[in-house]
């Protein structure tokens, strides 16, 4: 439904966004005579570069869909600054036209310069950063609210969310995270789902990533859930094009999953080495199984030991007030990528109660990730892509 109505938007934005350009050449002193003879070329290249992301979502299985995908979230990453650039220097032009008394409209030409400008300087550093990896290291304690028996002094924890691996995925970038993870010395790892993006196929030569990733050691081993991408669907503009009931986890993810070296969490929990228990939650939107069914909270911690820690993994950092009420004394998510794009990470924390970082809520702590990989177009602008640390000491 999103999906519809996202193309929808798209659509008009496309042609909305050319019009503007097109005055804009035509008041540019510099551009103008060029801009009118080369008209008919520049629509096609605009026209083909348009519909390529419509294709990467449209298009049955094949490379040539993840080609369109891969080009096309490259193609949105440039298109979403440069219509943001030309509107707002579009506008600020013709105010000082408008000011200046300045029929020629000459400043107008120079929000053309501007907008491309800036919106290309902006999504290069995006693509960069994208690929960039910082540590971040978080101290955190646990009050328990059980008769908790015996506490461990110190369990040092990498959290990792949101790897999203896909035809825009780097492996590069999955070495560097796993040397990363190894580097800190964790004594266990936990993955808080989002692992691909929608589609197994789209990953070029996927046995390479599950082997990288199956380099990840701990003593307590690595641990994961499945995030609302973690599912066989098309998408567009990240917006699902296709009902719940038709998103489906391949058995190919599957197979990756233990490949890697994974344990999935499924609505099941874990003793870890007598320390803590751990819930791996189903994800609430896309269960993986055309549905969005998965158990409660109180089912889900009805009969887990409470003499011990209770930590939850899951995907989306919602619904911390039931956790609470089940027993949960932490609770470690993803989902969010802390907006990943500039004004994303002021537009999160409206939608959730915890969008990043830490924070005591309804007697529990919550931990969120940013994640490491990107969604979508494959940028970061003014959020990173990162390894938490979590170091969790327990009262
Ligand atoms: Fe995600």
């Amino acid at each position: 439904m999103f999906g519809k109505i996202f193309l929808v938007l798209y659509i008009l934005a496309q042609i909305g966004i050319a019009l503007i350009t097109e005055y804009v050449v035509s008041k540019h002193e510099w551009v103008k005579d060029i801009g009118r003879k080369t008209r008919f070329i520049r629509i096609i290249i605009y026209v083909i570069l348009a519909v390529i992301p419509v294709l990467g979502a449209y298009l049955p299985h094949s490379s040539f869909k993840y080609l369109c995908m891969e080009i096309g979230n490259v193609w949105f990453a440039f298109f979403m600054f440069y219509a943001a650039f030309v509107l707002i220097f579009t506008g600020i032009a013709e105010l000082i036209a408008k000011i200046a008394k300045r029929p020629d409209h000459r400043f107008v030409g120079h929000a053309l310069n501007f907008a491309f400008l800036f919106a290309l300087i902006i999504a290069s550093y995006g693509l960069y950063h994208g690929q960039e990896i910082k540590l971040t290291e978080v101290d955190v304690n646990v009050e328990c609210k059980g008769e908790v028996s015996s506490k461990p002094d110190q369990v040092r924890v990498v959290l990792l969310g949101d790897l999203h691996l896909s035809c825009n995925s780097r492996l590069k970038m999955t070495e560097q995270m796993v040397d990363m993870v190894n580097a800190a010395k964790p004594d266990i790892i936990l993955i808080a789902g989002d692992i691909f993006t929608s589609n197994y196929q789209g990953l070029k030569n996927p046995e390479e990533y599950s082997r990288v990733l199956s380099r990840m050691k701990a003593p307590y081993g690595v641990y994961a859930v499945a995030g609302n991408h973690d599912v066989d669907e098309n998408l567009f503009g990240g917006f699902a094009i296709s009902p719940v009931s038709e998103a489906f986890r391949v058995s190919e993810m599957d197979k990756f999953f233990e490949d890697a070296g994974f344990t999935m969490l499924y609505d099941e929990s874990v003793d870890i080495g007598g320390i803590f228990t751990l819930a791996g939650r189903i994800d609430g939107e896309k269960a993986g199984d055309g549905t969005s069914d998965r158990m409660d909270a109180k089912t889900l911690l009805a009969d887990v030991d409470k003499t011990r820690p209770v930590v939850v993994l899951q995907h989306e950092p919602k619904g911390f007030a039931e956790l609470s009420d089940a027993g949960a004394d932490v609770v470690m998510c993803g989902h969010t990528h802390d907006g990943q794009i500039f004004p994303g990470n002021l537009i999160v924390p409206l939608f959730n109660e915890n969008a990043y970082g830490v924070k005591k809520l309804h007697g529990i702590q919550t931990i969120v990730t940013s994640g490491v990989g990107y969604y979508g177009p494959p940028i970061r602008v003014g959020t990173d892509g990162e390894v938490m640390v979590v170091n969790l000491t327990f009262s």
